[in-house]
């Protein structure tokens, strides 16, 4: 069942709270593939009721040609969520529902955790996936809210506003889901072309070696390979490549004992942004 008004959704799974079911969220911009599909299937294992949010979020956008390029496809996302859980609940509003007249965010204060990569690349980005992630929280009044690592820095992001409200919603990551070539799932591959979602394996592929490097490089070293690398490519170009504290995401330059670490990269091709992370 799709529901276009907050409302009517927030007072439908109130009633059902009030039952003792529990919900689970997935958060979506739509043009849903596989890797949203595997969060949905993991929110209906572990919850008596799961709604998908498909909602293309101005406030995250800093470039209005991104936000007009972004593929909508509701009708495609509803059939192929009826294809894992019919009984889902789809909640698609408008623009005006959420905001209303005032599209708008509020400022948070992550820390240092939105100070670079995304936070950096993308201005005010952070502050509008907070303000619709809280909003649909309110609304959906979630147990469970799931969220794949492909947006690593979005994942830690969410988890701190969740600890900093005290919000009583437990956030769920979930592994990035890749195509056959290791190109990770995402909204915006629908638009590349067929050649280039295969030759987009190389983002993958330098990803798995520059972990292999990790064990026996500096951190600076790796990351000036992994630019060399991409300066001989002429279809792809590199935004950035970055490995930092998994935990902390500062950008590291030495390693600890006992520190995870995680890489990150963004790469543009097509005129397509593909972001990426791997665990080093
Ligand atoms: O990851 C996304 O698709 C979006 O940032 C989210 C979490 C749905 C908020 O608009």
């Amino acid at each position: 069942m799709i529901y276009t008004e907050q409302n009517v959704l927030h007072n439908t799974l109130q009633s059902l709270k009030n039952q003792g079911k529990t919900i689970g969220l997935v958060p979506t911009m739509g043009a849903l593939h596989n890797g949203h599909l595997s969060l949905v299937k993991k929110a209906k294992e572990e919850n008596d009721i799961t709604v998908v949010s498909i909602f293309v979020n101005p406030t995250q956008f800093n470039n209005p040609t991104d936000l007009e390029r972004y593929p909508r496809t509701l009708e495609a996302d509803a059939a192929l969520l009826a294809t894992v859980a019919p009984d889902l609940l789809i909640f698609a509003p408008t623009v005006a529902d959420i905001y209303g007249s005032d599209v708008s965010s509020e400022s948070f204060d992550f820390g240092q955790l939105d100070k670079e990569m995304e936070g950096s690349s993308r201005p005010g980005h952070f502050d509008g996936v907070g303000t619709i992630v809280n909003k649909l929280f309110e609304i959906v009044l979630p147990d469970r809210a799931y969220f794949g690592e492909k947006d690593y820095q979005q994942l830690l992001i969410i988890k701190k506003m969740v600890e900093q409200k005290g919000l009583p919603v437990t956030i769920v990551p979930c592994a990035i889901v890749r195509n056959e070539e290791g190109l990770a799932l995402s909204s915006r591959n629908a638009l590349l072309s067929e050649e280039m979602k295969k030759r987009a394996t190389f983002i993958y592929r330098t990803l798995m070696a520059a972990k292999e490097r990790f064990a026996t490089h500096t951190p600076t070293e790796v990351e000036a390979w992994v630019k060399e690398v991409f300066a001989k490519e002429s279809d792809f170009s590199l935004e950035y490549f970055t490995i930092t504290d998994a935990d902390t995401l500062q950008h590291i330059t030495k390693k600890e004992g006992g520190k995870n670490y995680r890489a990150f990269i963004v790469v543009h091709a097509e005129g397509v942004r593909l972001i990426d992370n791997m665990s080093m």
